[in-house]
């Protein structure tokens, strides 16, 4: 039941910090990270040399974040597949390959073809899925549950953000495993993945400000959207929330890529999303903000409290609080991301749970 929300979707939105809770509850142990989902003793951990992490849409920009946090802190390489493509080629796996499925429903065709593909290929394959007994579940080698709760919304969100702090925990263990990391520093990380949901509370409170900047898509025919690193994908997953929802088109690049073709969109009016955090690339994104404004498009900044050179640029920020670590931020973040596609959406009258076309789990290839 919707329990006073007007939506699935705003419900599901406000439940992640609570989801979150509950995922990190009871995971850190004397001996690091609590993991026996992973069915792998410490030596095979330790043994592990390449991952392959696959998965499809907004699962397949959780990918993208645990790639980037995986190769930090346990420094072993990462490939980050679409199940959909990785189904047509032959993947590259090693005697010590882990394949890592990162599935909501745990029902998706491509991913389960893939994840029958690597078994066959000797890989052991671990799930990371929101569905107690799916498929996935039920076909891997171990299962992490991320226990964000029944997701209706055809939109994902909720299994977003807890998909992405269960692959931090996943990125944590291997580190401690393969000695990248002490026990200490493990702990460090854990406590910073504790702070996430008081900030994503901290970011709900602030929804005015996506309401506000919800009128700025109002006469826009597309939109693009900007991030750079781990915010690269942040930019790839608003731009998924706004199309789903809203119909309205939607582009994301990293935001060094606006200057070799996606800049020609930009006119007076145009709404470009930007996502520059307090973080070591924010300089090089303020300056693709500067060339935005400069062509008249309208930025539209989610910043860190506090930034003055965004609050002068920028007629329109969402703001987030500081987070305590660059990694981290993509789980911030993204919630105005999801709010303002929200409002977007409902401004433009669509039915933000079922977006037509859409399926919530996707069962065909
Ligand atoms: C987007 C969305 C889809 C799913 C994708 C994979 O909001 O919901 O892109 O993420 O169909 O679904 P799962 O994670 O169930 O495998």
């Amino acid at each position: 039941t919707l329990g006073g929300y007007p939506d699935f979707m705003a419900k599901e939105i406000n439940e992640q910090p609570e989801a979150i809770e509950r995922l990190l509850h009871d995971r850190l142990g004397e001996h690091g990270i609590e993991m026996d989902e992973l069915n792998m003793t410490a030596e095979e951990l330790a043994s592990v040399d390449r991952i392959y992490l696959v998965a499809c849409g907004t699962s397949y920009h959780v990918c993208l974040i645990a790639r980037a946090m995986i190769e930090d802190w346990a420094k072993i390489p990462v490939f980050c597949e679409y199940a959909s493509e990785l189904n047509y080629k032959e993947p590259l796996v090693t005697d010590h390959t882990l394949c890592v499925i990162v599935t909501q429903s745990g029902e998706t065709a491509d991913t389960l073809t893939a994840a029958r593909r690597m078994k066959g290929l000797g890989c052991k394959v671990f799930a990371v899925t929101n569905v107690l007994g799916s498929t996935a579940a039920r076909e891997s080698d171990g299962t992490l549950y991320v226990q964000a709760g029944p997701e209706i919304c055809v939109c994902s969100t909720k299994a977003y953000t807890a998909q992405m702090v269960a692959c931090s925990l996943l990125a944590l263990r291997l580190a401690l495993a393969n000695g990248q990391m002490d026990q200490t520093e493990v702990e460090r990380h854990f406590r910073n993945l504790q702070a996430m949901p008081a900030l994503i509370r901290e970011v709900i409170s602030r929804r005015w400000q996506d309401q506000e900047a919800s009128r700025l898509f109002r006469s826009a025919h597309s939109a693009l959207f900007l991030g750079r690193g781990v915010n690269s994908t942040t930019a790839y997953e608003g731009a998924l929330k706004l199309k789903e929802v809203s119909y309205l088109h939607a582009e994301a690049y990293p935001a060094g890529e606006m200057k070799h073709g996606p800049i020609a969109l930009l006119e007076p009016g145009f709404p470009v999303v930007a996502i520059v955090p307090a973080d070591h690339v924010h300089d090089k994104t303020v300056s693709n903000i500067q060339e935005v404004i400069a062509r008249g498009a309208t930025c539209i900044a989610v910043a860190t409290d506090g930034d003055e050179k965004i609050a002068k640029l920028c007629d329109n920020v969402l703001w987030i609080p500081p987070v305590p670590e660059e990694y981290l931020v993509p789980i911030v973040a993204i919630v105005h991301l999801q709010m303002l596609a929200r409002y977007v959406a409902i401004a433009r009258g669509c039915d933000v749970d079922k977006p037509r076309n859409l399926a919530k789990s996707v069962t065909v290839e």
